[in-house]
């Protein structure tokens, strides 16, 4: 008899997202056992996943998923009934200095994935009947807005990506719809805005900005600062990831987003009014490190989404609210500096080779 109801294989379950995913569900599902596939590049760390990494539904297998018999032989000893898939090279500024590592992950690597599913459900007796194939994709994919156009991103806008990053995205989510309109594969698209939260790699706005007032260090603003991003915290989009893996129509696709549109230098001024004040600091004290810097090449002046699809057809919206989850998210840096030190100077790379080599 089969020990778990259902086996999900998550794919980057190690990094930012997957890691705050994989915990909801191990804690959420006791009767699924949640297989965490994962290279371990310089974005995942599995100290991200230590109160859930003893858990009996929960395992982890360090493969990368451009690797086609690595993906084949984990899929043949779990049988996974579902991969939600969030392993990616995720950063715009890498993806123009080095675009092809982000066609090879997100592109080659999702590719693999969607083939070794498809291979081994099409070996089952029931084929896809109860199968879930679950990419998870960025708003990026649709190209930019103008400031003040009030136009938001609809699932059926029409995609113009923009950076090696999006392009790669949009890649992907063309080769899934094509797994499910040419073999028929049950497949599910989400596109959400920018996440923020614990445990994002602070090369990203957020946890850099926190770890450069932290250390009094400057504050890279690109361009004018005028660009536009819509935040949602990260386990408001786990918990849409639940929703939709569990109960979105096969073949559909759904935006998620947070309602919550900043200006970056908004948005920076308020980060510093926060850490300042969770620091102890007279407000105004970090307004100094604000540095005007090079725009970004390609930089996409807005992102917005509609995210009425998802509430209309399941009941989804985002619980936290911004002054909320960023509070929170400024707490947690500044309480694990430990965390920020150890990815910062690379020291997290070995605790997969301390907790999981010896075993
Ligand atoms: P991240 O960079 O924090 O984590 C990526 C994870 O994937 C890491 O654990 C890394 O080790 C793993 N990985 C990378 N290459 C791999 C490979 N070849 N094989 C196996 N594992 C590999 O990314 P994130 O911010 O958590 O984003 C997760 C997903 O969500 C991505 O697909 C991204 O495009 C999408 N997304 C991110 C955001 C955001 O704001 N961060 C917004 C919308 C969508
Ligand atoms: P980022 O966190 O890299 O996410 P994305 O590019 O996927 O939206 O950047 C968020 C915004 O902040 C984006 O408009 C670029 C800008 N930005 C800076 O101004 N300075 C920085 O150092 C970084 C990393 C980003």
């Amino acid at each position: 008899m089969k020990q778990f109801r259902e086996t999900i294989a998550v794919t980057g379950g190690a990094g930012f997202i997957g890691s705050h995913l994989v915990k909801r569900l191990v804690k959420n599902y006791p009767d699924k056992l949640i297989v965490n596939i994962d290279a371990l590049t310089y974005a995942g760390n599995l100290e991200n996943l230590k109160e859930i990494e003893s858990m009996p539904n929960y395992v982890f297998e360090k493969a990368d998923i451009c690797d086609p018999e690595a993906i084949r032989e984990i899929f043949a000893r779990h049988r996974p009934d579902g991969v939600i898939h969030l392993a990616a090279e995720s950063h715009v500024d890498r993806s123009i200095a080095d675009p092809l590592a982000f066609v090879r992950t997100n592109v080659i690597g999702t590719i693999n994935l969607l083939q070794a599913a498809r291979e081994l459900w099409e070996s089952m007796p029931e084929r896809y009947e109860g199968k879930k194939f679950h990419h998870v994709s960025t708003d990026e994919v649709y190209g930019a807005l103008e400031p003040g156009d009030g136009l938001l991103f609809e699932e059926t806008t029409r995609y113009q990506p923009h950076s090696p990053y999006s392009a790669s995205k949009a890649s992907s989510d063309h080769f899934v719809r094509a797994w499910h309109d040419t073999y028929g594969m049950p497949t599910l698209v989400t596109n959400c805005s920018n996440n923020y939260g614990p445990n994002q790699f602070p090369e990203k706005l957020i946890p850099l900005f926190i770890n450069n007032i932290r250390n009094r260090r400057p504050l890279p603003v690109y361009g004018k600062g005028e660009n536009i991003r819509d935040w949602l915290y990260v386990e408001d989009h786990a918990s849409a990831l639940d929703k939709v893996y569990h109960e979105g129509a096969p073949g559909s696709t759904y935006n998620i987003g947070g309602n919550n549109e900043w200006r970056n230098i908004d948005l920076v001024k308020e980060l510093i009014r926060v850490v300042d004040s969770e620091l102890g600091n007279p407000e105004g004290t970090s307004l100094d490190l604000i540095t005007y810097v090079t725009d970004r090449k390609g930089h996409d002046l807005r992102y917005a989404i509609d995210a009425s699809k998802i509430e209309r057809e399941l009941g989804w919206t985002p619980a936290t609210d911004f002054p909320e989850g960023l509070r929170k998210t400024v707490r947690w840096y500044l309480d694990n500096s430990e965390w920020l030190e150890n990815v910062t100077s690379g020291a997290y790379a070995d605790y997969y080779e301390r907790m999981y080599r010896n075993r």
